[in-house]
């Protein structure tokens, strides 16, 4: 878990700003969830034997005696507001995002660690081929205006209930003979969910996934026209993907469209995103028929792909270098009544030579630096700098507030 420190904040507000308008431009309104919700919320949601649930929730029980658990993901805690809300009795689709901390006890790695934080979407109640299409240009858009390049979308469709327990059967029937040579981990998925086998990251398991039947061979008439439509649509958006009939997803409910986001750039975490359709979900959770897709992307691994920018380097308008008891107590009513008008001003805490005075300014990036001194103060006016040009002028100082706050500094 880590601290965001203040030199690391402006990027952090800028994906998060950038986050925010993508989202208003695609109609998307923000919700709140709590971070703490029933284990069995992502139990029955993501899946027993998935990783996060099974190995890497952070689930302890309360004074009450109920397990709870540290959100790992948005998704579930979405689905149960969705339906404890009713949300669904006004016709959808409701598109909603979310931002904020996730929890998932894994190894730390460089862009992997136990607090993460999420930008989240999801759009319920449409089961249309557009909403898949336009999760995935938001998601484009969104990298392109952050800035980051070389992620490329990979695409493939789950199945559904219809088409999936042949699949299943496939699975099944091919590792059959193999079982002896699959770790115990995905015997155990053979037996309650053979796609589970297909994720695995063991080697020799990875090796003997290689040469599964593809799921592409199992979809049912009406999965391979969704996800016809779907490219259909990205290609008419200009959005370039590729194709990988081997991508499952390590949450348990999705169905048709699944995604990633990949990069070659952040080591051995390859997503920077993911998502895809769950239209099952709110129904296992005791809700009526509600198709539904999302995505997210990580904040940290965002971070490491985007490159600081000047701008965010700013520093205050003004700084005043005040020199002597009478001059400080000058700036520091000076410096309040800018503050109050809105501009960034600083003066130094203590009383300390003009060189050390002007070496905190140059430190700090102030873009004009006023010297006053007992003279100044006498006279009433003071010199003041423009750091970048050099250039300097006589400020009269009781103009100060009306001058630099009416110019924006
Ligand atoms: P996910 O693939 O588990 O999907 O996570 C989405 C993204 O969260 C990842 O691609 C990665 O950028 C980030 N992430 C996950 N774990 C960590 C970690 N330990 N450290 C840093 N970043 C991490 C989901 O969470 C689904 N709920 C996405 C979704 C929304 N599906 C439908 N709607």
């Amino acid at each position: 878990m880590k601290d965001l420190l203040p030199p690391e904040a402006p990027k952090w507000r800028f994906i998060e700003a950038t986050a925010r308008e993508a989202f208003a431009a695609f109609g998307f309104s923000e919700i709140r969830v709590p971070i703490l919700e029933r284990t069995e919320l992502f139990a029955r949601s993501i899946g027993e034997e998935t990783d996060i649930v099974s190995k890497e929730m952070y689930t302890f029980e309360d004074r009450s005696g109920d397990s709870l658990t540290m959100r790992p993901e948005a998704t579930a805690g979405v689905a149960r507001a969705f339906l404890e809300h009713k949300l669904h009795a006004t016709p959808g689709p409701h598109k909603l995002f979310t931002i904020g901390p996730m929890f998932r006890h894994e190894r730390p790695q460089k862009g992997r660690l136990r607090q993460f934080h999420q930008l989240d979407c999801e759009v319920l109640d449409d089961a249309g081929p557009q909403s898949d299409a336009e999760l995935l240009v938001l998601a484009d858009h969104l990298l392109k205006v952050l800035g980051v390049a070389k992620v490329q979308i990979v695409l493939n469709s789950l199945g559904c209930p219809e088409c999936r327990p042949s699949f299943k059967q496939a699975l099944l029937s091919y590792f059959q003979d193999k079982q002896g040579r699959l770790c115990d981990d995905c015997n155990k998925r053979l037996a309650n969910n053979p796609l589970r086998v297909l994720d695995c990251k063991q080697e020799d398991c990875k090796e003997i996934a290689a040469g599964a039947p593809l799921i592409s061979a199992s979809w049912c008439p009406d999965c391979s026209e969704h996800f016809d439509q779907v490219k259909r649509l990205l290609g008419l958006a200009g959005v370039s993907y590729a194709l990988d009939p081997k991508l499952v997803r390590g949450l348990d409910y999705y169905t048709r469209t699944a995604f990633e986001l990949k990069t070659g750039e952040l080591g051995a975490q390859d997503a920077v995103g993911g998502g895809g359709r769950y239209d099952g979900l709110i129904q296992a959770l005791g809700g009526p028929a509600t198709p539904a897709i999302g995505f997210a992307l990580g904040i940290e691994r965002l971070a490491l792909l985007i490159e600081d920018r000047p701008e965010w380097q700013s520093g205050p308008a003004l700084f005043i270098a005040a020199l002597g008891e009478e001059p400080r107590a000058w700036a520091f009513g000076a410096a309040c009544a800018l503050r109050k008008k809105g501009l960034w001003v600083e003066m130094s805490a203590s009383d300390v030579s003009l060189k050390a005075q002007m070496r905190r300014a140059n430190k700090m990036n102030a873009a004009q630096v006023l010297i006053v001194g007992g003279e100044e103060l006498k006279a009433g006016a003071a010199p003041l700098k423009d750091m970048a040009s050099g250039d300097q002028t006589d400020l009269p100082l009781d103009e100060i507030v009306t001058r630099l706050a009416a110019a924006g500094a």
